[in-house]
């Protein structure tokens, strides 16, 4: 299968992902992730894109375009693969149709989570992220670690990320409604998508987007 999980910051793409792309049996990618494992490595693709992510702006499509295709061709992502934070505009949304096109491929479905924008804002506030590995991901108050501070899955040190501050999880909403939203149209035109409403507890919106996509955890293999 070949699913975007779109949404706006803090709806829960990520943790869904994580789920999700274990049950189908397919790789998660996310753009941000990315970005964040360039930043920590100090590659120059991640000081490019620290500028833009700390002020809560999108990278360029110059670098987020062949990124996002780079890792789409890996070994791992011939079967399908699950993009979450990509594509993030109308440009790369077409990008992302040119390139499948090419490899005469499809997308399956468009999974639009929906949240209301002030809970948005408190799992935002209460998120914590691991340093080892930035799918792990927590919440001070939704989705506990077992010990404060510390990964379940690995141990790793949890922290908050930069662009948590409230200040920049404004201007990133504000990106989502202008920049982001209007793929939502793009895709609705090609029949792709489903909204899910994200409200409730983790578990119970991957029933839902299990649901949707009209499979179950037996099919974990239906990529
Ligand atoms: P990115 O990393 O993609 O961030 P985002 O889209 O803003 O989304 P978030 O990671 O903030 O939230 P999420 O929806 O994944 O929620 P999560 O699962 O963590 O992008 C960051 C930046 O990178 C961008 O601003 C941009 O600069 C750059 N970038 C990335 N992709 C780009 C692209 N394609 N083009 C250009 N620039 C790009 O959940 C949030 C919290 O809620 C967690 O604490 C979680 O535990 C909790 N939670 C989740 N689900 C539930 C639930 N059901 N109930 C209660 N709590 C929940």
């Amino acid at each position: 299968m070949r699913i975007v999980l779109v949404g706006p910051p803090g709806a829960g793409k990520g943790t869904q992902a994580a789920y999700l792309a274990k049950n189908l049996g397919i790789p998660h990618i996310s753009t941000g992730d990315l970005f964040r494992a360039n930043m920590s490595q100090g590659t120059p693709l991640g000081q490019q894109a620290k500028e833009y992510m700390s002020a809560g702006q999108l990278v360029p499509d110059s670098v987020t375009i062949g990124m996002a295709e780079d890792r789409m061709e890996q070994p791992d992502a011939e079967g399908g693969f699950l993009l979450d934070g990509f594509p993030r505009n109308i440009g790369q949304a077409q990008a992302l149709d040119d390139y499948l096109q090419r490899k005469g491929l499809s997308l399956d479905a468009v999974l639009d989570l929906e949240v209301p924008e002030d809970e948005v804002v408190k799992r935002i506030a209460g998120r914590r992220i691991c340093r080892n590995d930035s799918s792990h991901v927590y919440h001070e108050v939704y989705n506990k670690p077992k010990t404060a501070g510390v990964c379940d899955q690995c141990g790793g040190e949890l922290y908050q990320r930069e662009d948590d501050s409230e200040e920049t999880v404004r201007k990133r909403l504000d990106v989502y409604h202008t920049e982001t939203e209007p793929i939502i149209d793009y895709f609705k035109a090609q029949d792709l998508v489903i909204t899910i409403p994200a409200m409730g507890p983790v578990d119970e919106v991957t029933r839902r987007s299990m649901a949707a996509l009209e499979v179950t955890e037996d099919d974990g293999d239906a990529a």
